[in-house]
């Protein structure tokens, strides 16, 4: 099969690369490499791949000179602190480049559209809450990122309805793993114990929490479970371990990164 990966030099579109060149796919990774994208998450496929450094606004000759059957669309402006202090890039990047990316695909014509979206779009539930997520649920975004997110889901179901692009939306909770921006919450917690260990506990800061945050998200997964036989590989405790073994053994990988995160928790209230 021959995709189009965007948002291919980030977190979970680097690992999604590596597992479909595995698999045998002929893949282009398009990246606008952004402060949170890195072609060294390609290093191990570089060769297997073709690279393209662009912005999705800007796919429809990429789409024309490399013809594709599906593309798979997680490219997205992805922090939530970030999006309280820059708004902006969150709508350009998240509507309005997944729009242009969108008509591109429907002017050159592809088998499918598969956009990568999120479960934040249907909003937070109550701590002790007994129901949890579905496919049905209503949209109820609370941050501009997930507004962003929930306005790029409407964007790709108005071309199937309208134009008969062929789409499908995946709404995920939240990833963890390797290669995650030392930004998001498991390698930020992570990285920053790895220098800590041992010294004392004055260093801890605690920051005020971001307004709009989202308390608890809750999937049901039956629909995938029941129809595409999905069930998870790695149990949480030992995916977690792994992860922290991880961040452990490359810190040539984030040391470098770290400093390249435009936003301080916190950030907001000092502004
Ligand atoms: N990380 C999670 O827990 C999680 C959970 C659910 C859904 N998602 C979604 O999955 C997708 C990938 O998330 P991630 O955690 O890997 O994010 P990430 O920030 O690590 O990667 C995003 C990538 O997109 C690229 N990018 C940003 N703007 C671009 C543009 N205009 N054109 C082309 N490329 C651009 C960045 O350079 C980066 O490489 C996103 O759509 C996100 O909303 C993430």
């Amino acid at each position: 099969m021959r995709l189009l990966v965007t948002g291919a030099a980030g977190f979970i579109g680097s690992h999604f690369v590596r597992h479909r060149v595995r698999a045998g796919d002929n893949v282009i990774a398009l990246d606008a490499l952004t402060y949170a994208g890195t072609e060294t998450n390609l290093a191990d496929v570089r060769d297997r791949i073709t690279f393209v450094h662009a912005d999705i606004a800007d796919a429809e000759q990429v789409l024309r000179d490399h013809r594709v059957d599906v593309i798979v669309n997680f490219a997205a402006e992805s922090h939530n602190s970030l999006a309280i202090l820059d708004p902006g890039r969150f709508f350009r990047t998240n509507v309005l480049g997944t729009q242009a990316l969108l008509e591109a695909a429907r002017q050159v014509g592809v088998e499918r559209f598969h956009h990568i979206s999120r479960c934040e779009v249907y909003g937070d539930l109550a701590l002790d809450a007994e129901q949890a997520f579905t496919e049905d649920s209503p949209y109820r975004p609370r941050t501009p990122y997930n507004a962003s997110k929930a306005g790029s889901d409407h964007a790709v179901r108005a071309y199937y309805e309208t134009f008969g692009l062929p789409i499908t939306i995946t709404n995920c909770a939240n990833n963890y793993g390797s290669h995650q921006f030392p930004e998001k919450v498991l390698p930020l917690f992570t990285t920053n114990a790895l220098d800590e260990l041992g010294l004392p506990a004055s260093l801890k800061q605690e920051v005020p929490d971001r307004p709009g945050h989202d308390r608890r998200y809750l999937l049901d997964s039956t629909k995938i479970r029941r129809e595409l036989g999905w069930e998870p590989l790695v149990e949480f405790d030992a995916g977690v371990r792994e992860t922290v073994r991880w961040y452990a053994n490359n810190r040539t990988w984030w040391e470098p990164l770290r400093d390249r995160s435009p936003v301080t928790e916190g950030a907001w209230h000092a502004g």
